[in-house]
């Protein structure tokens, strides 16, 4: 089972066990992961699971689609590392990533 550490914008860092093939927003939301809200379940339309994927991590995921990048465009505090967690996959290549939530 796949550990997922999530960096929260108060700098502390909570360790959750994921599930293969679920998403990294779900199992923030299902471990209670504070930010990560996934208000639209997954369907593209909120941003409220934004998180930032540095290296060597983020060559673990498929690039994002045209559609997370068109919601990306909008979200506060857009870095280059950004991602939408509820596109992102957990699969074991990343166990022990880290992901840090965006504050907004
Ligand atoms: S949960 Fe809404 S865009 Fe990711």
């Amino acid at each position: 089972m796949p550990k997922i550490q999530f960096r929260t914008s108060s700098g502390d860092l909570r360790t959750v066990d994921a599930d293969e093939g679920e998403s990294l927003m779900q199992a923030a939301v299902r471990n209670g992961v504070p930010g990560i809200l996934g208000e639209c379940g997954g369907e593209l339309s909120c941003a409220t699971c934004h998180v930032y994927i540095a290296d060597p991590w983020a060559k673990h995921f498929p690039p994002a689609s045209a559609d997370e990048q068109d919601l990306l465009e909008m979200a506060d505090d857009r870095r280059p590392d950004s991602r939408l967690g509820c596109q992102l996959k957990v699969t074991e290549s990343v166990d022990g990533l880290v992901a840090e939530i965006a504050q907004s």
